[in-house]
């Protein structure tokens, strides 16, 4: 094992989140100016882990809600033929955890980054994903997996349950500004409601997760023709049919009016919700920063802005 660093970033769902799970479509933006590092060392003996989620040994954190990363490190030691391996393993994320930025699938990719560095391997995109899988379905219960797609991928995401993510363009122009509502989202639990629902009355919610499909597929060809104000209106109407699944919340549909109000073209919750964050589509930056501004004047506790133009690349 030689030191390694794995790296990874956010992720915002712009449309088609808890359909997603019913392998309708949805897109999702990589927010790479949000970042996430694991940085392995080996040493001598002990296998210790430091992040602001979790610090203290491998062993230990078997009873934390770390387990689930915990059991992927695992099968990493395994899979590398290295379980009595010693090693501190350093997590520094700038994302906000249970939030619907995916910190627990960026933590898994860069995990999984870092030891195939350090172990000195090739790594393919499936085999990436199909690591990080191991932890998310540990967490979130039954994940469509598009979380670890895109906080491991440097274009937007079109993505499908088990089909191979495709790259999308977006628009030159367009800003979209990202909200804290500072209450955690609960995946696991948001989606379990949505799938009690849908067992319930089948007939009343199916057709609510084909409605999220088709704007989906609408917000795809309006990405693909630049048509922002379509885009804003499809967000919006996604919204509603995510307030008729449960899954937003009075604080949410709360930021949601307040940037519409402030001039987003349209706005909705990002993530599982429950809680978590909220986006909203600007035409241009100043649009943007005036949306920010009435957001945190509404009570979010952290915003942050997104520039179509600049493809969030840093540069
Ligand atoms: O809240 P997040 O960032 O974990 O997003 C969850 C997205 C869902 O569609 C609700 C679940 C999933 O696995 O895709």
């Amino acid at each position: 094992m030689q030191t390694s660093i794995g790296v990874s970033h956010a992720k915002i769902i712009l449309m088609g989140e808890h359909a997603v799970v019913y392998h309708q479509p949805a897109i999702a933006l990589p927010i790479k100016a949000i970042r996430l590092t694991a940085t392995l060392r080996p040493q001598p003996k002990d296998q210790m882990i430091a992040s602001t989620f979790y610090s203290g040994s491998l062993r230990a954190a078997a009873k934390t809600r770390f387990a689930g990363i915990a059991q992927l490190i695992r099968q990493l030691l395994r899979f590398f033929d290295a379980e009595q391996q010693g090693f501190m393993l350093t997590i520094a994320s700038e994302l906000p955890a249970e939030r619907g930025m995916g910190s627990s699938a960026a933590t898994a990719v860069a995990i999984v980054r870092a030891f195939y560095q350090a172990f000195g391997q090739a790594l393919p995109r499936e085999i990436l994903l199909n690591w990080a899988s191991v932890s998310e379905k540990l967490i979130h219960g039954n994940p469509s997996g598009l979380d670890a797609a895109t906080t491991s991928a440097s274009h937007p995401q079109w993505f499908i349950k088990n089909q191979k993510p495709k790259a999308l363009r977006l628009p030159p122009e367009g800003v979209l500004v990202i909200a804290d509502t500072g209450t955690s989202g609960h995946t696991g639990e948001a989606v379990g409601q949505v799938a009690a629902l849908l067992q319930g009355d089948k007939d009343y919610y199916q057709p609510e997760i084909a409605a999220i499909g088709n704007l989906v597929k609408v917000g795809a060809l309006a990405l693909a023709q630049d048509d922002l104000v379509t885009l804003g209106h499809l967000m919006t109407t996604n919204q509603q049919h995510l307030k008729t699944l449960g899954v937003s919340t009075p604080a949410l549909d709360h930021l949601v009016d307040v940037a519409e109000d402030a001039g987003a073209l349209g706005a909705k919750l990002t993530g599982s919700g429950l809680g978590g964050c909220m986006i909203a589509l600007a035409k241009d930056v100043s649009t943007a920063q005036k949306v920010a501004a009435a957001l945190t004047g509404a009570g979010a506790k952290e915003t942050w802005v997104y520039d179509f133009s600049t493809k969030d690349d840093g540069q």
